[in-house]
Formats: structure tokens, sequence, C-alpha cells
């Protein structure tokens, strides 16, 4: 059977991406977030996953207006990274998993919850700035992705968003799709974007490091209460863009201590935590759980 062994949780930052792109990672201003860096994407090459299911919120770029799903699940083979509007940028094409992805549609819409089901879609700095963080830029010589990759889109962009305890339950409902898969993958999950941040208004550049170091305590020790807390508090506290946080309670959910027979040997270990202020007009963090063995 598959199974969950980690969640990874970060920050996406289109300006980090382009860092990466652009060779600036040891100018003064990059260095200090991308030294932080350096642990998690050390821990990936130890801790290789077969399959990353990884939980993020597209721009407007691949959805629009138009068209606003709540929680979009991909199954397609592959996809392509989207034109921002400078271009794509220039990493490999990213890699699907559709029998995995379509089994975790069939059990997890089978446990009420209604996800889209995506054939067809580009993938903006969400899911790309998140993969070069963790997983290192690939070289010319190596131009792929580490491994398959899972996206799943969640709207945190056109208000009604989805709260945090829906967002908890989702990850508990992947988990069990996860593990009754019949092949033995080891499966990550990872949760992104955040932290503090506003891009947009009269609060244009609101950090809050006390806000994001709570959460970061409360994601490790007490997601349950988490999950309580009310979009408005996001917005209040972390920035109208600091909702994109509800995203990390799904990777939370999905942990072993969250489990129907979990025990306190089912709490997970911190592999890694990291934060650093600014990149771009974003709070970053960093986060590595570990379900025990
Ligand atoms: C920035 C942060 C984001 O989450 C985003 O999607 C776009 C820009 C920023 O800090 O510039
Ligand atoms: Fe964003």
């Amino acid at each position: 059977m598959a199974r969950i062994t980690a969640s990874v949780y970060t920050s996406h930052v289109p300006a980090i991406g382009a860092a990466i792109d652009l060779g600036k990672t040891q100018e003064d201003y990059w260095k200090p977030l991308f030294s932080g860096y350096e642990t998690g994407k050390q821990w990936f090459k130890q801790h290789k996953p077969d399959v990353v299911f990884l939980v993020y919120n597209d721009h407007a770029t691949a959805f629009s207006l138009d068209f606003i799903p709540t929680f979009a699940i991909g199954t397609a083979d592959q996809y392509q990274p989207a034109d921002e509007g400078w271009g794509p940028r220039p990493v490999p094409v990213v890699q699907g998993h559709a029998d995995l992805a379509g089994h975790i549609a069939q059990s997890v819409i089978q446990q009420d919850f209604d996800l889209t089901i995506v054939n067809k879609m580009d993938v903006d700095h969400g899911l790309t700035v998140p993969l070069s963080l963790v997983c290192g830029q690939p070289t010319p010589e190596h131009f792929q992705w580490p491994c398959p990759v899972i996206p799943f889109a969640v709207n945190v962009v056109q208000y009604p968003v989805p709260s945090g305890r829906r967002c908890l339950e989702l990850g508990k409902a992947i988990r069990k799709a996860v593990e009754t898969f019949d092949q033995p993958l080891n499966v990550q999950i990872w949760g992104t974007g955040g932290m503090s941040h506003q891009l947009q208004g009269p609060r244009a550049g609101l950090i809050n490091k006390a806000w994001d170091a709570q959460f970061m305590d409360d994601m490790i020790a007490q997601p349950e209460h988490l999950a309580n807390k009310p979009h408005i508090e996001y917005v209040r506290e972390a920035g109208s863009e600091g909702i994109e946080l509800v995203m990390w309670l799904i990777a939370r959910g999905a942990m072993d201590d969250l489990a129907p027979g979990a025990t306190a040997a089912s709490k997970p270990h911190v592999a890694h935590r990291f934060y650093h202020v600014p990149a771009s007009n974003t709070a970053v963090g960093h986060l590595i759980l570990e379900n025990p063995n």
C-alpha cells in the first residue's frame, strides 16, 4: 500500500523563482533566504519520495473568474509551466501520476469532498517555486524534476474560500485515499503559500512575524485548534494573501497523528523549521514534518 511519509510546507513568491532562474541566489538580498532552504534540499535528497502530492494555489493563470473550482485535482500525465506574463519559467514540464491521482479522486469524492477533476492545466509559480526551493533547480544535463507530482489546486484567490476546518478534514481524506492505493509508493504531501503578506490596498506590505511564529507552533503541536481559526483572522493578522496558509492545513491533516487510532507516538518529528523576512512582499516560512516509522 502507498504511504504518506512526510509533509513539507513552504511559501511561494514569483520573485524567488526569478532570482533562481536569473542566477541571483548569492546576492546580498537573497542569500539568507536560499541558505535557509539548504537543509530542506539536503533532507529532500535523502528522503526522495516516489510522488509528491502538491497542494498549491493557482493565481488566475490556469483558472480565471470564468471558472473557480474550490479544490481541483490534476489527473493528467504532464503539466506545462505557465506563462505568467514574462514567459514560462525555464523549468521542466511537471510529470503527473495519473493512476494515483485517479485513485485519490475516486476515494476522496466518495468520502464526500467534491473535487474538480482536471485533465489539462498549466502550473504557475504557486507550484513551480516550491519545487525549485525544495528539490533544487534541475540542471540542463538532467532537466527533469526528481519525481512525479500530483497538483492539487485550492481557491484562495476569490471569496468564498474553503475554511481551515474543511482543509484539515480534506487532508485526512487524502491520507485515507493514499493508504488504499495498491502500490507501495512513498508519498509526500506538500502544503504551500503564505506566510503573512498583503499585495494590495492601504496595508500592502503587511508582515506579522509574531502571528506567523504562532501559526508554525500550532501547525506542529495543535493543528486541530488551528483549524478553527476563522478567515477573518488570517486576513486581519496575516494580510489579504495570508489566507494562502489554509492550504498548509490540508497537508497537516494527512499526517499520522490525526488518523484514527493515533497515539502519542504518532506525533510528527520536526526535521526543519525556517522563517525569513523579506522575500519581495512576503514573509517566507518553511517546515518539514516527518511521520514516525
Ligand atoms: C508575491 C507573493 C505571492 O504569494 C504572489 O502570489 C505574488 C507575489 C510577492 O510577495 O511579491
Ligand atoms: Fe501567492
